[in-house]
């Protein structure tokens, strides 16, 4: 045999290993990995609530919407057509999605709209993630109505790394507003006021007995005198964050947006919207019934919510009339009280779930977050002193595209966004002191910030004291990270750096940037894509505060985008 000949032999027969290996590996993932189909149909639907009836956007009639069930790294692919009125996305809150932008969701950063008529597959992809998420809508704020829970269990044969609880159940905490969503904000983006605020706030879609019309159909858990039942909690909440307890109840967080913790116990706590807490509580009080009750966190001088949603947790075998104890929460501004709370978050680091938090920075960002006005010509608008109120990130306030930013971008359209989002403020000013008009009014543009594979990033995130100084609960998409610091006041280069817990910090994917503080995160930049990173306050994000992070391919096709998949909703402006 010629040598050449040999050397194609060898070829071929190598190539057939590599598809066996392929294909190897297909079945041993098989056994280990499942994959889920769901089919959702988008569809108005009439709810009553606080004694009126209205239509509602909604997953297959339900809300809140259906549960995705999984196990740690399986994949689920969710068929949703749309019968509704109007275009809306599907966004998986905390799924990191590795190498696949393209089922993301949110609308005109990933995609475009998924149109009445027609139908589109998300493929949900699990890697890391272990406890609850969530999935809700990204289009504008479809999302009040349109979500639910994600439950991932342990890898098939892992148990949980706590004793195992008796029953499970999962807490939704929502808003509902008596008028239609998506006009409230449009009215409020026409003429530049605040949004109206929610008239009540829901658990798993009743508002509760403090509400007209509510006692009723108030939610209810019934639990077993000396059993533990594990509580998912989820913030699906619009525009506040979420004091939560349970009258005579300690809770005690053993997860976090998807990742264990080391045990907290504690009587409340502080969530934000986009955040998921997974809690203990043991039935071993007088047997009877207790509030479980939520009500909203604002440190902040703004319009909310000041009502409590609750529900009941009804130890069985009670006599038929007691009454019912309810908790103390702290105060709606009480700013310390979600700080002591916020501060107790460590990561579980254990052998069997490690942490990584990057060391060796590459790539820093310094990230302003502020509420601005736009000026109205002749002071024509709503907003405070006639203009328009705004958000946004390092003084640039975000313009959402007609295009997808992923598609502009994997296919090179010009025109669609800028690479240009600031690593820093580009106006350096005494950010949480007397601020006077300096940077009230951002810039508008669509400007990414595009950073490389396999970077360690850390971002810091300063708080202003523009307009009203508040908590921002920032999320990324595509990652999970560290929340290795926070402060009150300024971000000093050289002290801040000091109190970093590098050791065991919490990883999440959304986090309270403290009223005129600021908070550092890190991650390691493996996931190629384009990456939505907001406030998850829905009327912030309304108004601009938002960028998109754009992760480089890597080296390898193992490190790069996937490819697209063979339909995607078109848009009308491509
Ligand atoms: Cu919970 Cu961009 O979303
Ligand atoms: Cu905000």
């Amino acid at each position: 045999m010629g040598f050449m000949k040999m050397g194609f032999v060898l070829g071929v027969l190598g190539f057939m290993i590599t598809l066996l290996d392929d294909r190897l590996q297909l079945c041993v993932a098989a056994k280990s990995k499942n994959v889920h189909y769901y089919d959702w149909v988008l569809k108005e639907t009439n709810y009553t609530r606080l004694c009126s009836t209205k239509s509602i956007l909604t997953v297959n009639g339900s809300f809140p919407g259906p549960t995705i069930l999984v196990h740690k790294g399986d994949t689920a692919y969710v068929k949703v057509h749309n019968q509704g009125l109007y275009g809306v996305t599907i966004h998986w809150h905390g799924v990191k999605q590795p190498r696949n932008p393209w089922s993301d969701g949110p609308e005109n950063i990933t995609q475009c709209p998924i149109k009445p008529g027609s139908s589109f597959t998300y493929e949900v992809i699990f890697s890391d993630e272990e406890g609850t998420l969530w999935w809700h809508a990204h289009s504008d704020w479809t999302r009040a109505t349109v979500h639910g829970a994600i439950i991932i269990l342990p890898a098939l044969g892992k148990t949980y790394p706590f004793p195992t609880p008796y029953a499970e159940e999962t807490i939704i905490l929502a808003s509902w507003f008596k008028g239609d969503v998506m006009a409230i904000i449009e009215e409020a983006l026409a003429t530049g006021a605040d949004p109206n605020v929610s008239d009540a706030f829901t658990i798993n879609g009743q508002p509760g007995d403090l509400y007209d019309c509510s006692n009723e159909t108030t939610y209810r858990i019934a639990v077993k005198y000396g059993k533990t039942y594990l509580f998912r909690i989820i913030n699906a909440v619009m525009n506040e964050e979420h004091f939560f307890g349970i009258a005579k109840h300690n809770l005690t967080v053993v997860a976090m947006d998807g990742a264990y913790i080391k045990p907290i116990t504690t009587d409340y706590i502080m969530i934000t919207p986009g955040q998921t807490m997974d809690v203990l509580v043991t039935a071993k009080q007088t047997p009877g019934r207790y509030h479980i009750a939520s009500t909203a966190f604002v440190d902040a001088d703004v319009a909310f919510d000041n009502s409590t949603t609750t529900a009941i947790l009804q130890y069985s075998n009670i006599a038929k009339y007691t009454n019912t104890s309810s908790p103390t929460l702290p105060d709606y501004n009480d700013k310390a009280a979600a700080e002591n709370f916020t501060n107790r978050l460590r990561s579980l680091a254990s052998r069997d779930h490690p942490i990584n938090v990057p060391k060796k920075i590459t790539k820093r960002l310094f990230i302003t977050v502020s509420v601005n006005q736009l000026v109205c010509p002749n002071a024509s608008c709503d907003g405070p002193d006639g203009n328009r109120l705004s958000a946004s990130l390092n003084n640039v306030s975000f313009v959402t595209p007609s295009i997808d930013i992923l598609q502009a971008y994997y296919r090179n359209l010009n025109g669609v966004f800028t690479k240009n989002f600031p690593d820093e403020p580009t106006y350096i000013f005494n950010f949480t002191g007397d601020v006077g008009n300096n940077t009230l009014y951002p810039s508008l543009g669509t400007k990414v910030k595009l950073i490389n594979y396999g970077d360690e990033v850390e971002i810091v995130y300063q708080g202003t004291n523009l307009m009203s100084a508040e908590n921002h609960p920032m999320h990324l998409h595509g990652f999970s990270f560290y929340l290795v610091g926070n402060g009150t006041g300024n971000f000093d280069k050289k002290t801040s750096p000091q109190s970093y817990n590098l050791v065991d910090p919490p990883k999440v994917n959304t986090i309270g940037v403290p009223k005129n503080g600021w908070a550092t995160i890190r991650f390691l930049a493996d996931n190629p894509g384009v990456w939505f990173m907001h406030c998850h306050l829905e009327r912030h994000a309304s108004w601009g505060m938002n960028t998109v992070i754009i992760v480089k391919n890597g080296p390898t096709k193992q490190t790069s985008i996937l490819p697209p998949p063979p339909y995607l909703p078109p848009c009308s402006k491509s």
